[in-house]
């Protein structure tokens, strides 16, 4: 069982699907109706989550996709990121919502705000299912938050360690075995 590799549940199922619906509500009453805010889920870790969130947005709107990666896998990637996969939409004059797994030290997003910025969008926010703040080196605003959580490594529900773990349906923190087994550093 993929779940006997975790030591502690950080945030269980329940929680997740309480507040996810709760996000979608919040970004249902923020877009205007007819405004068709285009979701950008940044994968892979957020593909669960916008999965699931999108099912609680009641106003229409467009989902595509991005894919970063950082030059330095492991648990603690400090390398520049890369843009592995870019939108399909044109997003000139469109409302853009930004869907993270989680902000770290913010590089990811950073970069990815930068890079967005450049293409004129209407408006451009986050929304992510988790905040590390404590090791935050660029400063995000993220409009729509899921949970502040300490700083630990945490897997499941589209987080990874080592590209596995990710279909654990809550938020957990590894054994100290699995993290020793799969990052050799
Ligand atoms: P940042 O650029 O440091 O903010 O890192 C963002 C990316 O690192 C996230 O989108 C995740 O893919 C990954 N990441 C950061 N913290 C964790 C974690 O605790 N578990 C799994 N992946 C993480
Ligand atoms: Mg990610």
């Amino acid at each position: 069982m993929l779940a006997n590799d975790v030591k502690r549940i950080l945030i269980s199922e329940e929680e997740l699907q309480e507040r996810v619906a709760e996000l979608g509500a919040q970004i249902s009453e923020f877009y205007h109706p007819d405004s068709r805010p285009l979701l950008v889920c940044v994968l892979k870790g957020a593909y669960m989550f916008l999965s699931d969130l999108t099912k609680h947005i009641t106003i229409p709107h467009e989902v595509d996709f991005m894919a970063t990666s950082t030059y330095d896998g492991g648990l603690d990637a400090q390398g520049a990121v890369r843009l592995m996969l870019d939108l399909k939409a044109n997003i000139a004059d469109r409302h853009v919502l930004l869907v993270e797994d989680i902000v770290d030290r913010g590089a990811t997003i950073d970069y990815l705000l930068r890079m967005l910025k450049q293409r004129q969008p209407k408006s451009l926010h986050v929304c992510s299912l988790l905040d590390k703040p404590e090791r935050r080196v660029h400063q995000i605003e993220i409009t729509f938050l899921g949970f502040t959580i300490p700083d630990e490594f945490v897997i499941g529900y589209g987080l990874d360690i080592d590209e596995m773990y990710r279909n654990i349906p809550f938020i957990g923190i590894p054994k100290q075995e699995l993290i020793d087994r799969l990052i050799s550093e």
